[in-house]
């Protein structure tokens, strides 16, 4: 009984850009909505019972016949339905579906679970809409205040508070789950993979690299395009340009560092900026690495500031040290799924968040292209179906 291509076709359309092909599923966005009554319907098909928790995480429970008064830790398997600006349709969902794809397989072969499933979709993994990634499993596992939560903003101004408002939920109650956490004995993430590491169907994670953001913000004097001499400019946008160039310079070996966001205010075409922000995304294999390649990029756009005459402010948005995923359990599944290989990845995921709280593991469906964040992100067929039936055997196997 293979229930995904129906499903993954259900959710394809909803929040894709017709123009780019890309996706625009922004936390607490009307397209969000679209995907959040996508998982409760499914959910309800199958009589599945959703349950949105107190910090917006989905959840859909299959749960034992037999009501057990101290009913064992669930095992629970999904991803997220967000997005980057112009995301593919894998990165996130292809793990949402293919846990409900999981879970009618298993149905249907009468399979009885001997402790519940839950189908999970955690809440703005990718920060595209607030700029703080995994933030519904860092709220989950109080790595993250509500009351800073509460007041991320979106590039709009809009805050979390009043666009859960905005949705007709309630922001009072974002706040660490310790009950929600109780009820996962371990959380096995799905996701499409998104490097060209893995040559089969599926793998498992062994790592995820440390990783962080840090918002950093140039000042100058706004002035006229034309009518200001070029030795009295003070241009923010100097600095800034410098930072990019420090980032590809300062990120050698396995270390990445990226600026893909740069907002000018206020971004005339004639005008000289008087503010300039830029947002680095940097990587590494280990905490030591990540923090000295961001410390030399910012060293640099520190002299670079000060050469133009410019203020400049830095502020570190989101921080997390390497992920090792449970040894024994990344082991276990390998075994159970005939000895796939493990591999890191260097893209963050919930699975790496909630690993400090309970057991955590994921599987890795073969991205042929490696490209990813991006709307040509693909997966082939085949090796989406393979990942079903590995998603259904680690089910069967943990369940059991
Ligand atoms: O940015 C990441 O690594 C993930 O896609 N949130
Ligand atoms: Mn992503
Ligand atoms: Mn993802």
């Amino acid at each position: 009984m293979n229930t995904f291509p129906a499903l993954w076709q259900s959710l394809l359309p909803i929040g894709r850009d017709p123009a780019t092909g890309g996706y625009r599923r922004f936390c607490w966005s009307p397209a969000e909505l679209d995907c959040r009554a996508w998982f409760e319907t499914t959910a309800a098909e199958r009589n599945l019972r959703p349950v949105t928790d107190r910090n917006g995480n989905l959840w859909a429970w299959w749960e034992p016949p037999e009501p057990q008064r101290a009913r064992p830790a669930a095992i629970a398997v999904g991803s997220h339905l967000d997005s980057v600006p112009d995301g593919g349709a894998f990165d996130g969902p292809l793990g949402v579906v293919s846990a409900f794809a999981a879970v009618d397989e298993l149905r249907a072969t009468g399979f009885v679970p001997a402790r519940p499933i839950a189908v999970a979709a955690f809440a703005e993994e990718e920060g595209g809409r607030f700029g703080l990634p995994c933030l519904g499993s860092r709220l989950i596992t109080g790595a993250i205040d509500p009351d800073q939560a509460r007041s991320l903003r979106d590039p709009d101004g809009i805050s979390l508070a009043d666009a859960i408002a905005a949705a007709g939920a309630d922001p009072s109650t974002l706040g660490p789950d310790e009950e929600a956490l109780a009820r996962i004995g371990c959380f096995v993430e799905l996701h499409v993979e998104q490097g060209r590491g893995l040559t089969v169907p599926v793998g498992v994670a062994s790592s995820i690299l440390a990783h962080g953001r840090w918002r950093f913000t140039f000042t100058g004097e706004g002035n006229h395009a034309g009518a200001t001499l070029m030795s009295d400019r003070r241009d923010p946008m100097v600095p800034a340009a410098s930072l990019v160039l420090a980032a590809r310079k300062a990120a050698v070996g396995d270390a990445r560092a990226t600026v893909g966001r740069i907002v000018p205010v206020p971004g005339g075409t004639n005008v000289i900026a008087s503010e300039v922000n830029v947002w680095l995304d940097a990587r590494a294999g280990d905490d030591a690495t990540t923090k000295s390649v961001v410390a030399e990029i910012q060293a640099m756009a520190r002299q670079a500031a000060a050469e133009e005459g410019c203020g400049i402010r830095v502020t570190q948005e989101s921080y997390g040290d390497t992920v090792v995923f449970d040894p024994v359990l990344r082991d276990d599944l390998s075994t159970v799924l005939g000895g796939v290989p493990a591999l890191p990845t260097g893209a963050g995921h919930d699975a790496g968040i909630l690993a400090s709280r309970v057991p955590t593991a994921m599987l890795f469906v073969r991205n042929p292209t490696g490209v990813s964040h991006a709307p040509q992100e693909y997966a082939e067929p085949d090796d989406c179906e393979a990942g079903v039936a590995a998603l259904a055997a680690t089910l069967e196997h943990l369940a059991s």
